[in-house]
């Protein structure tokens, strides 16, 4: 897609936040063509939406496939961009090599450790001087009940000190990075207190832990502001540094399977603006503590949130449309 008048005579959105905190969106192989004018004006940090994951990067044990990866780097490099590594170690989008022992059965701590030593060491110290911080563990935590570490290979395989040593592995390779820990449901006060209690214990440990990421995967509704705020000031709390890394505002509520629109409705569109006012007047509150906010995209031609999770229904979750103009949430933003 083309640049637009209006991507031209817009005010930048990482200009409008220059003196507060760093504006990032993913971007994959595609959108970086695709998106390209648009992530120029308008964004000064990106993340790579999937290239930097595990099974993309180390998809056999001395296989590493760093192509898609490489690109994403260059081009944050060459334009100037801040680069969010993400993610290390996720119990999601791994191989199973990393688990097995070649022989049908489970692999042993010794020997996962030693692999994800290894897959930490290769690809932080390719990118470190492109990457700055890294979500170095992603989603440990369990959503809901009493349960605190969620179930995985990772914690099956190594026990719960999986989470230091990853940690401790990403500091040893590269000692200038910012570790963040990263997850989602992130203001739900009861998954708050796991993340919270997860990241204390960690600093208590010594463990090189520097941020929390808020995914901030939000919707309409969903999370209130006031227990947004209460997220906020209690990981602040521990002294760390926090970023919103993975924002955008679904029209549909997590349960709302409805299929029928073509397009928002102006209902929908006033409660986003609504909500994406709310959300940076806030983030401006917190300047001194929170060091970037990272959309999950760039603009509506190219969402996760199209047909997912439910099929055949498209979202429009970011601040610009599918034709890359600012919609009216990005003007809510801008003079939040
Ligand atoms: C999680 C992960 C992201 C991405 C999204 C869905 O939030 O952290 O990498 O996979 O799910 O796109």
């Amino acid at each position: 897609m083309g640049e637009t008048n209006h991507a031209r005579s817009t005010e930048s959105l990482a200009e409008a936040f220059k003196d507060d905190f760093l504006i990032g969106a993913a971007v994959n192989s595609r959108t970086i063509v695709s998106q390209r004018d648009l992530l120029l004006r308008h964004y000064n940090s990106l993340t790579a939406e999937n290239e930097m994951k595990f099974e993309r990067l180390h998809p056999a044990e001395n296989t590493y496939t760093f192509e898609a990866a490489d690109e994403i780097a260059s081009f944050a490099r060459a334009n100037g961009f801040k680069l969010r590594g993400h993610t290390l170690v996720w119990h999601n989008q791994t191989p199973d090599w990393v688990f097995d022992d070649g022989k049908g059965g489970a692999a042993d701590r010794e020997t996962v450790l030693a692999r994800m030593k290894a897959h930490i060491d290769a690809v932080v110290t390719r990118y470190q001087d492109t990457v700055y911080c890294w979500d170095v563990v992603n989603e440990a935590v369990t959503d809901g009940g009493d349960e605190w570490l969620r179930p995985s290979k990772w914690l099956h395989t190594v026990g719960e000190d999986f989470i230091a040593q990853a940690f401790r592995f990403a500091h040893e390779a590269d000692p200038r990075a910012q570790l963040f820990y990263n997850d989602y449901n992130e203001c739900n006060p009861g998954k708050r207190e796991k993340i919270y209690r997860l990241v204390r214990s960690l600093l208590e440990q010594g463990v090189p832990v520097h941020g929390i990421g808020l995914q901030a995967h939000w919707n309409l509704l969903d999370p209130s502001l006031d227990d947004i705020r209460e997220a906020i000031e209690r990981y602040a709390s521990l002294g760390v540094k926090l970023q919103i890394t993975e924002m955008d505002v679904s029209m549909f509520a997590f349960d709302d399977r409805r299929t029928d629109l073509n397009d928002p409705t102006d209902e929908m569109l006033r409660l986003q603006e609504q909500r994406y006012g709310q959300f940076f007047r806030l983030f401006r509150e917190y300047k001194g503590v929170l060091t970037g906010v990272t959309f999950w995209g760039a603009a509506d031609d190219y969402t996760w949130l199209d047909y997912f999770p439910v099929r055949g229904r498209k979202n429009w979750p970011l601040l610009f449309d599918a034709r890359h103009e600012p919609k009216g949430a990005y003007r809510e933003v801008v003079k939040a």
